[in-house]
């Protein structure tokens, strides 16, 4: 079922003013929330359950109750890096609805105690920074931000800090050290952030929709919001959906609804009626999942047990007239071009799991190549600082072994072509070469 939350009045003209915002009843959950106490808002972000909508799925309550109580600096900082190919969900939020952004952050910053907040927003998204600088400063003038948030004696300064185009500065603490000014590379965990993130201080990091989803989950209530959705997958997601289906975009969807239903209902299924070859349910970091798991629940646990993950909520469709091939090669040279380089597994393994795929793709490659790629992506996995090896190993190492017969076909079928040519060129020099004997 398709049901409208963080979506509500999404397309009203407007909607990013603070004039607009304030007359759908904007700021009346940060109100309500600066007259709690700290620990009930906690209490209910526990209590609906909310996961993450970063790629990692934690418990947003849990997270936040990490973060330790007394009188030091604290800080929260809004990811807003979108930078997992396929999913495109954050930057509609902040264009058409900052102010919302702008709520969840005020109640979120509040229950934790941070006084100091950021939204880093990766650097192709001139217009949306812009947005979020123009609805920041309106709600400063309103008394929304500043010294004394709505008049409760509550400090929250807010700035928008643009990346500098990097994958890795989506990973929290990778964009941790870019919002310092450092070169964006990701730190050993533990400390997490919640308790040595930003200038050393504790740090709530969360994503724009799951800091947007904050003020749904107050306005309809903990019980409410986790009654939609199924068990450990409560709430709504907003879903990006591209590739080759006839309607790609957006859709907020109840955790839950089956893969066929997205892509066969909300978003109109396969352009010219196609077959679906794989399709990625959570950016291309997920393991691809095959035209026979389309009735796979789309939530955090179902897809889990078919072996793949939830993600940033980014369904990439590729239909039967693509080659996985060359899908594998993009993949993995994405990653390969990302990869920070700090640790051995990922530089590399990337490095030449590209190769090996290139070389594949032009005809150069045995079989054999196939089990190299699987055991490169099998040492990669979990031997890395963070996950970005792992994002790439995932998705090729699950290409691999699902298309496997595919894999083999274009192999023996590249030869074929590549003997032909040489062949071809060898005839053309027949005729030279004859001349040269006869000297
Ligand atoms: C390589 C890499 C890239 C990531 N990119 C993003 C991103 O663009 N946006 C995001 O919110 N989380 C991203 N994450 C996940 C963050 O590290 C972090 O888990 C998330 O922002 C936490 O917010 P959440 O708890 O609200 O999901 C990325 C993780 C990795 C390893
Ligand atoms: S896994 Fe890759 S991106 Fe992450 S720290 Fe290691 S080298 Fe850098």
């Amino acid at each position: 079922m398709s049901n409208h939350l963080l979506f509500e009045n999404i397309d009203e003209p407007g909607l990013n003013t603070l004039d607009v915002y304030r007359a759908r009843g904007g700021y009346a959950m940060a109100e309500q929330a600066l007259a709690m106490a700290r620990d009930s808002i906690i209490t209910a972000l526990k209590d609906s359950g909310l996961r993450g909508r970063g790629g990692a799925g934690f418990p947003t309550g849990l997270k936040a109750s990490f973060i330790p109580q007394g009188k030091m600096d604290k800080y929260l900082v809004c990811n807003a890096d979108e930078s997992e190919p396929g999913t495109f969900k954050d930057r509609e939020l902040i264009q058409k609805n900052p102010h919302s952004l702008i709520e969840g952050m005020i109640i979120a910053a509040y229950a934790v105690g941070a006084n100091k907040s950021f939204i880093f927003i990766r650097g192709e998204y001139q217009q949306q920074a812009e947005i979020l600088e123009a609805a920041i400063a309106e709600a400063k003038e309103a008394g929304l931000l500043g010294p004394n948030v709505l008049g409760r004696g509550v400090e929250l300064d807010m700035w928008v800090h643009r990346g500098a185009g990097a994958y890795i500065c989506g990973e929290e603490t990778g964009l941790l050290d870019a919002l310092e000014g450092r070169r964006g590379n990701p730190r050993l965990k533990p400390p997490f952030p919640a308790n040595q993130g930003l200038y050393q201080g504790p740090t709530l990091l969360n994503n724009v929709e799951t800091l947007t989803a904050i003020t749904y989950i107050l306005k309809v209530g903990a019980e409410a919001y986790s009654a939609m959705g199924v068990e450990k997958s409560s709430g709504t997601k907003l879903i990006s959906v591209s590739g080759n289906v006839k309607r790609p975009g957006n859709y907020e969807i109840e955790l839950g609804m089956t893969g066929r239903d997205i892509i066969y209902g909300l978003a109109g299924g396969i352009e010219d009626d196609r077959e679906v070859l794989l399709w990625f349910p959570g950016g291309s970091s997920s393991p691809v999942l095959t035209k026979d798991d389309l009735d796979t629940p789309y939530d955090y646990d179902s897809l889990a047990g078919a072996g793949t993950m939830l993600g940033s909520g980014a369904i990439i469709v590729a239909d039967d007239r693509n080659s996985v091939v060359d899908i594998a090669v993009k993949t993995a040279s994405f990653y390969k071009h990302e990869s920070c380089g700090k640790c051995t597994p990922c530089r590399e393994g990337t490095s030449w799991t590209t190769k090996l795929l290139k070389r594949i793709q032009s005809g150069e490659a045995t079989p054999m190549d196939l089990d190299v790629i699987d055991s490169v992506c099998d040492q990669i996995q979990g031997n890395c600082l963070c996950v970005l090896g792992d994002a790439m190993a995932m998705p090729v190492s699950s290409m691999v072994r699902k298309f496997r017969p595919q894999f083999e076909a274009h192999i023996e079928s590249a030869r074929i072509a590549n003997e032909q040519r040489l062949l071809a060129e060898l005839d053309e020099q027949e005729p030279v070469l004859q001349g040269i004997g006869a000297l």
